[in-house]
This record gives C-alpha cells, structure tokens and sequence, in this order.
C-alpha cells in the first residue's frame, strides 16, 4: 500500500463513482463531487442511480474515506484531480467537451500543486487545449495527467482493481510518477508516455474491440449462407495466439454508452485531420446492419410481421448492467414496431420508459412470451439461460426462438420443441406449427401501450 493522498472526483456519474470507490478501498481519502444537488443526496443516503455489481458494497464499507459534495471548494484540498465528466457525441459525431470545460471553470483556485487528471475519453490533443486553457487562467499550479479507464460495464470494479494496464501520459515526468503512485497496491504493468498517445490509446483500444465485434459478426454472416457455425469458428481462431479468443462473440452487434460514441469521435477525429478512416466506418456500417438482421429473420419464419407478437427478451445493451444507451433493442423494437408487429419486452433490471415507446413491458419472462409468435434474446442475461422449458414452449403460439447472442445451445433447443436461429449458426426449417394467416391490410395490430 502507497502513500495515501487526498483525491477529488468530478462528476458522481458511472465512471468517477467506480474511480472514487476503488481508491477509497486502495486507502486513499477521496471527495466527489457533482453539480446535480439529487445526486449527491442520494448518494450521502447510500443510494446508487444505476446498477454496477460490487458498487454498492465497495461505497459502504469505504464510507469513512468517502464524501459526497456539490461544493467545487471542496475539491481544493485535494492532491489529484480525476475529471470523470460525459463526453457525448455533437451531431457532427465530435465528442462534446463542454463538460469538461465546465469543470475547469469550477477548479477552486488553491495555492498548493494539483494535478488535473482526465478519466473522461477525449480526442487526442485535449491535453494540449487544458494545458493552454489552464495557463490562460494562470493556474500555472496544475499539472495534467491522462489516465484513461478501461472499465467494461458490469464488471467495472473488478476491471479497476484488476487491470491489464494503467496508462499515465503526462507533461511532466514527476505528475506522472504521482498518479501512478496512487494505484500501488494494484499489481499491473504502467504504461508510461505522452499526453497524446495515452489519448490515442484508449481511442485505439476500444476501435480494435469494435473492429473484432464487427468482424466476426460478418463471419457469422458468411457462416448463415455457406452452413458453417461461428462459435466452433471463433474457438477455433481464437486458440490461434496471435489473435486470442476475447470480442469474437458474434451476435446483434455492440451498443452501450463508449463504442458507439467512441467510434464516431475517433472516425470524426481522423476525418477532421484529413483522414478517412476506412476500416473503422466499415466497422461502425456492419453494426448497424446486424442489428437489424433479427427482422430477416423472424420475417423468414414468420413472413409478414404485421400482427405477430414478438417477445424482446433482455433489453440493456449488454448483461449485468442496467443501462440502455445504445442497446440495439431499443433499434429492434422500434424497426418491429414499424413492421406492425406487437412487441413484449422484458428485462431483469432494465427500465426503458420511452426509449421502447409503443412496446409492452412485461414482469417476467413467461409474461413476455405468452402468446408470441417468437421469442428473440436480444440480452444475454443469465436468467435466458433455460428459456427452452416446456413452460415457455406451451406459453408461446408459436415456438421459435431467435437467439440473437447464440446464448442456448442449438441441438438441445430444437429437442425441447423449439425451432431455434441463431447468429452465424446452421438455422432450422419451422414446421412445427400450421401457418397463421396473415391479418388483411388495415386490420388493427396489437396494444401499443408503454407500462
Ligand atoms: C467497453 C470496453 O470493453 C472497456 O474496456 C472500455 O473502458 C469501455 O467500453 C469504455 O470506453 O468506457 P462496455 O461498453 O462497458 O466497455 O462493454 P463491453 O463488455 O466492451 O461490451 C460492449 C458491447 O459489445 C456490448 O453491446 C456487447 O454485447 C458487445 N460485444 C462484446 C459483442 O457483441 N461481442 C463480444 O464478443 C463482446
């Protein structure tokens, strides 16, 4: 265990709740802070606004080492400055820094050394813009550091105390050996490099993850038209390794609150320098047209999808977590609902309110698929794992199940009574069932209520 030092956290949002409590369990004393005055009362309470396994535990048992405060002198006392605000994409796909602009115009003004260090993703040459912005305003007291996260959703605490590397870019050397001292006590190599580069790494990560993503999920497509099955293709790459097996999940493509935006702030970043960067709109296309592919295929089973009621079982963009930003049901359900289908949909801890407008949101899963013309799994949940019960098959008007993240196993899925797709998988014929006539035009389709 390092020294302990006083750290100030701006912005009480997902990233900077995780970074507070990871460093208040590493020993340090650790204030954050938030304009949003709800927030932070709820948070003084011991309440959390999303769901993040471990969390919850970890802000509790270190709550002696932990404020909570909407007071920007607060931050004054601290050694370190973790910038832990959003940056949302613009409409030209830029990522918008006005958060963390108005950060910097609430740094309270101290006379001792702080050091500035930014968790947020940022385009490259951000350090560059606070430094001069810093020393327009003569805060000539303040270095910059940045340390990108590299946190996945769901498993973020782990993630922090666990990780592959830590990235410290920083002006001046000795910024940087303060910031990595504050992670001792975690046993991970410390990649040490310039300000940009640290930028760039965190961009580059996470283009490379989507790059997998979007490439197997082409595989997968080929698989479809040429019979072979994506997962025994992914295992079998993935023991190559040169490439290892990670992000080779094929499925209804990537969603969540970093890849999407990411993506378009490093292609907008490059366009923006005079580059076009070819591969990565590739990559960003093919997710958007695999979240779509799941319509083909329930319109192959069930031809019109007028008048079919259509079960979306998980809806946040991916397990373990509570959060909807970009999950391609919310593109699913909507593409459904265009099609004039009903659609059910369920989640264990997900509340979508008005990002799935026009669709039933159902208690539980057999909720969900009563009475549906097929069940599509959308979100791996652990919960979907025996989806394929004799409960369900009788439930549902008819059993076809759409495994959009091949969670069930195909064989015994159509044992159990099921015709079962998956993604890049050897798909089954559908006779089980006489055909459902279709409804004439005009007919009204089903309710349209939100709950
Ligand atoms: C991602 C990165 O994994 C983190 O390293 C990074 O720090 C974070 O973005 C960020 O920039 O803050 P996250 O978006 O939380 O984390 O979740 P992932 O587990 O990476 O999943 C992203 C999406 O890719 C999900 O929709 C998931 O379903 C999809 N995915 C992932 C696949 O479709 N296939 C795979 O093989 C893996």
């Amino acid at each position: 265990m390092g020294e302990s030092k006083s750290i100030g956290i701006v912005g009480a949002g997902w990233v900077g709740l995780v970074t507070g409590g990871c460093f208040a369990e590493l020993g340090h004393d650790v204030v954050v802070r938030d304009v949003v005055p709800e927030k932070i009362e709820a948070l003084g309470a011991g309440r959390l606004p999303f769901h993040e396994p471990g969390l919850p535990g970890m802000l509790e048992r270190n709550r002696e080492r932990l404020r909570y405060t909407t007071d920007a002198d607060e931050l004054g006392r601290a050694d370190v400055l973790f910038i832990c605000v959003q940056t949302p994409p613009t409409y030209s796909g830029d990522a918008d820094l006005s958060y963390v602009w108005t950060a910097l115009d609430h740094l309270p003004r101290t006379e001792r050394r702080q050091i500035l260090v930014m968790k947020s993703t940022v385009p490259v040459g951000t350090g560059e813009k606070v430094r001069a912005a810093l020393e327009a305003r003569g805060l000539t007291n303040v270095g910059y550091v940045s340390n990108p996260e590299f946190l996945a959703e769901g498993n973020a605490v782990h993630d922090f105390l666990n990780p592959d590397r830590i990235v410290v870019g920083a002006f001046h050397a000795e910024d940087g050996v303060a910031v990595e001292g504050l992670y001792s006590g975690i046993d991970a190599q410390v990649v040490r490099t310039d300000v940009g580069s640290a930028e760039m790494i965190k961009l580059a990560a996470n283009a490379f993850l989507m790059t997998r993503i979007s490439f197997i999920n082409e595989i997968a497509n080929v698989c479809e038209a040429v019979g072979a099955d994506v997962v025994e293709v992914a295992r079998g790459v993935g023991l190559d390794r040169r490439l290892g097996p990670h992000f080779l999940r094929a499925g209804i493509g990537y969603g969540g609150s970093c890849f999407p935006k990411d993506s378009l702030a490093l292609k907008q970043l490059a366009s923006n320098s005079g580059y076009h960067f070819q591969l990565l709109s590739a990559v960003i296309e093919v997710n958007e047209l695999q979240k779509r592919r799941v319509i083909s295929k329930l319109q192959k089973h069930l031809g019109k999808l007028r008048g079919k009621k259509v079960a979306l079982l998980g809806l946040a963009f991916k397990p373990g977590t509570d959060d909807m930003r970009e999950a391609p049901s919310i593109v699913l359900a909507s593409r459904l609902l265009a099609e004039g289908a009903e659609v059910r949909a369920w989640d264990p801890v997900a509340q979508p309110g008005e990002l799935l407008k026009g669709a039933l949101i159902c208690d539980s899963v057999v909720d969900a698929v009563t009475g549906a013309d097929a069940a599509v799994i959308v979100t791996e949940w652990e919960e979907l794992r025996g989806l394929a019960s004799e409960q369900v098959r009788v439930a549902m008007a008819r059993p076809l199940i759409v495994d959009g993240r091949n969670l069930l196993d195909p064989d015994e899925t159509r044992a159990a009574g099921f015709a079962y797709e998956g993604i890049g998988r050897p798909t089954s014929e559908f006779a089980a069932l006489p055909e459902i006539p279709e409804p004439p035009e005009g007919a009204p389709v089903g309710p349209t209520e939100t709950s």
